[in-house]
């Protein structure tokens, strides 16, 4: 147990009486009220018609896929620094994932890789909002339109991020959430899908369901999954919900405390906001460059983890690891060096100010001793 963790869920008394509610009803599967009022919120909060809640958010991405008819013979791009999920699922189809690197500005997808990638079996890209910066998204929906190809958002990371006053998750042809317990708002393992397209809506809901005729029960149209997402995990997703933008300020202002106290330092790099962009620093994240910072990342990060305050490396770029290896097909020196320089800081909403000074000054303290002790 660390003091100070990179991320931890945030419940209270609201989360706990919806809780019960369910439990008293005895709707504590797929079925019940919270459900149906999760989807609508938070399709409301995110400004897209039609949320479908899943299991997870890897079924999330799986489901909209499935439901796009990607399949085997089709290339979906992904960038390179992500997590495991987002090229899992498209692996799950039997489609070709295409890797590209990031931007270094803001470490998303760059859409001029993206561009460089799309041939003629291209079906869908898949940008991710990473840490809670959105993507580019004007760039990328203009290649998506010009090549006819689908656009499905992995919002896992961003839940009220906004691209030029818009919402990540409001773009893309489909968008994809994830509520896991570290999340900006969580219902322990759960999902959704938005779109605002009426009929893969509902082709999602099928496909979450079994592959089941929603008229016509236990007749089953096509070969489905189970993906459905329980009364109880959206009882609490609701809650979360109300305080979702509470959640996001505490970000924003722990994000301006570290962006204050950590500023200067030679060889580090703050957690970027473009001026197209809203960060909700989902975690509040810097880049250590070594040949100037006189630490390096990882060693800072073993100073850190002593003093009881947990760190995270960023992600290892997909392309380096044995199993997808082959589906890298362009160099990656942008994704290389940020995946090395990167490291998560402590970004739970239940940090106090005091808390996140202090956290800043310890990260201060071993950067500027390191060499000269
Ligand atoms: C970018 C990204 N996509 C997808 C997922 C998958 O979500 P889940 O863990 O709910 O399956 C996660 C995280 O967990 C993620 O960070």
């Amino acid at each position: 147990m660390y003091r100070y963790p990179v991320a931890e869920p945030d419940l209270g008394e609201e989360e706990l009486r919806n809780v019960i509610e369910a439990v008293k009803s005895g709707w504590i599967s797929s079925k019940g009220k919270f459900i149906e009022d999760f989807e609508r919120a938070f399709a409301n909060y995110i400004g897209v018609k039609y949320g479908i809640a899943t299991s997870n958010g890897t079924t999330a991405l799986h489901l909209a896929l499935v439901a796009l008819g990607i399949g085997s013979g089709d290339e979906v791009i992904v960038p390179d620094i992500t997590f495991a999920a987002t090229i899992n699922a498209v692996l799950y189809t039997g489609a070709k994932p295409v890797i590209v690197d990031i931007h270094p500005e803001y470490w998303c997808m760059d859409p001029d890789k993206v561009e460089k990638a799309i041939t003629s079996r291209t079906k869908a890209i898949i940008p991710v909002h990473l840490y809670g910066h959105p993507c580019d998204m004007d760039p990328i929906m203009e290649i998506a339109s010009k090549h006819s190809l689908y656009v499905i958002e992995d919002v896992a990371e961003a839940h009220g991020a906004e691209y030029k006053g818009k919402k990540a998750g409001s773009f893309g042809h489909v968008s994809c959430f994830s509520f896991y317990g570290n999340k900006i708002i969580t219902t322990g393992e759960g999902g959704m899908v938005l779109t605002n397209d009426c009929e893969l809506a509902e082709r999602m809901r099928m496909l979450r369901d079994h592959g089941m005729n929603p008229k016509k029960r236990y007749w089953h149209e096509v070969i489905g999954f189970n993906y459905r997402m329980t009364n109880l995990q959206a009882a609490i997703g609701l809650a979360q919900l109300n305080k979702i933008d509470r959640f996001i300020e505490k970000k924003r202002r722990i994000a301006k405390i570290y962006a204050e106290e950590l500023s200067g330092i030679p060889g580090i790099t703050l957690h970027p906001e473009m001026p197209w962009a809203k960060n909700v620093y989902w975690l509040y994240s810097i880049l250590i460059d070594s040949s100037k910072a006189a630490i390096t990342r990882d060693e800072l990060s073993e100073k850190l983890e002593k003093e009881g305050i947990e760190t995270r490396k960023f992600f290892y770029p997909l392309h380096e690891m044995p199993i997808y290896a082959k589906y890298s097909v362009y160099s990656y020196p942008v994704a290389t060096t940020i995946s090395r320089q990167g490291l998560n800081l402590p970004s739970s909403t239940k940090l106090t100010e005091e808390d996140v000074k202090f956290i800043a000054r310890k990260i201060k303290e071993s950067i500027l001793s390191w060499k000269t002790l």
